[in-house]
């Protein structure tokens, strides 16, 4: 017997004003017909409520509190079919700077939701990273897959792998439905000018050097927003409960040669740029393999032509300077004191 697709009506979507959350919203208001979708987010400083401008009222319900909030989360959940789990704070830089609230956020918060979801049966998809497995040297043939163990190494990435590890107990202990999927980098519009990408983007628009950490070696693999989404949607509605899915576009590409695509792509030569001090504890290199999701599932990315991709995400941070300008200046005041 072939087992059902779940077929959720109601969703509640955290983090979902962020840079992905964002995203999976729209995805899912574009794609899905019958599914309301209530966002619930704290709108710190990634989160920006413009980012789900132009959602139908009748599809969305935007509800401004914080995944640490039992009784809030309690009432939410005890009304939803699923709740899929962004909200986090995302930035190695910051947590190196200030771990505190990735605690809060992205353990705690995490165990509240579980907490609830156990209470009301609901399925829960956890939203993880590729950085929970550490790194890998520049010359290993091999990619992360799903055995790989854990191996965290900044705060950011060792509260994310903490909150997988409470998913994986409350699954086993519990019997909650719920399935994780760890992703590789992300691009795309909306991103915050904090990340690599649209730092440099937004760099060179306001006449800004952009800055390379380190000797520019080290290897990301790109994921455009939009397949992330399109993944979470399968691993929810497909997914094996209990399973970790793994969620990556065969991306890989060292920061050099992407800082220097952007520099290209936006008439600066291709030196033009600073390096910077190093990331304390850099990862060196991130892989995805994703044939579990592709095979089983039968995901495949859509947005694969990078350069085309990144021309996009230039031609966006051009036209919509109103989003991201509020933001820039204390971003880099931020980056200036710690000396990159
Ligand atoms: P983001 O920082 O752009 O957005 C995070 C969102 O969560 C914001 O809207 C923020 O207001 C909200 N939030 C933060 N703390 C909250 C709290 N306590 N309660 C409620 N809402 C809160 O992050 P992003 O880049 O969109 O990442 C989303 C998720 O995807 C995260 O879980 C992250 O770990 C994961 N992820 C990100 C990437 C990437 O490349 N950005 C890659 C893989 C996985
Ligand atoms: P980032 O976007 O912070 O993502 P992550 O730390 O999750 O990989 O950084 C991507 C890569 O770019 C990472 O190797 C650090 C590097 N980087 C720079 O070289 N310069 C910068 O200004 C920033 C923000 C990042």
């Amino acid at each position: 017997m072939t087992e059902q697709a779940f077929a959720p009506q109601r969703i509640v979507v955290t983090g979902g004003a962020g840079f992905i959350g964002s995203n999976f919203v729209h995805w899912v208001v574009n794609n899905q017909p019958g599914v309301h979708v209530t966002v619930l987010d704290a709108l710190t400083y990634a989160g920006n409520r413009q980012n789900l401008a132009g959602i139908p009222e009748d599809r969305l319900d935007f509800v401004h509190g914080n995944i640490c909030d039992e009784q809030l989360v309690d009432q939410l959940v005890s009304q939803t079919d699923a709740v899929v789990h962004f909200a986090a704070e995302s930035h190695n830089d910051n947590s190196i700077a200030d771990p505190t609230p990735f605690l809060q956020t992205n353990v705690h918060g995490t165990y509240v939701l579980l907490q609830a979801c156990k209470k009301y049966d609901v399925r829960f998809h956890h939203i993880s990273t590729d950085e929970v497995y550490g790194d890998l040297a520049l010359d290993d043939p091999a990619r992360f897959t799903e055995s790989t163990p854990y191996n965290p190494s900044s705060p950011y990435s060792s509260t994310k792998a903490s909150s997988d590890l409470l998913v994986r107990a409350w699954v086993r202990t519990y019997g909650v439905r719920a399935t994780i999927s760890n992703c590789s980098n992300n691009y795309g519009p909306y991103q915050h000018v904090e990340k690599f990408i649209p730092r440099q983007i937004t760099n060179l628009i306001c006449g800004i050097r952009p800055k390379l950490y380190g000797d520019g070696l080290n290897v990301r693999d790109w994921i455009h927003t939009e397949d992330h989404s399109s993944a979470v949607w399968c691993i929810l509605t497909k997914g094996k409960v209990g399973e970790t899915y793994l969620i990556g576009a065969d991306g890989e590409r060292s920061n050099i040669d992407v800082l220097r695509a952007i520099l290209d792509g936006m008439g600066a030569g291709p030196d033009d740029f600073d390096w910077v001090r190093d990331r304390p504890g850099h990862d060196r290199r991130y892989a995805i393999d994703s044939t579990k999701l592709r095979t089983e599932l039968g995901w495949q990315p859509q947005h694969t032509d990078f350069a085309q991709g990144l021309a996009q995400a230039i031609a966006w941070y051009r036209d919509n300077e109103d989003w991201w300008r509020p933001a820039k200046e204390a971003t880099e005041a931020k980056y200036a004191a710690q000396g990159q």
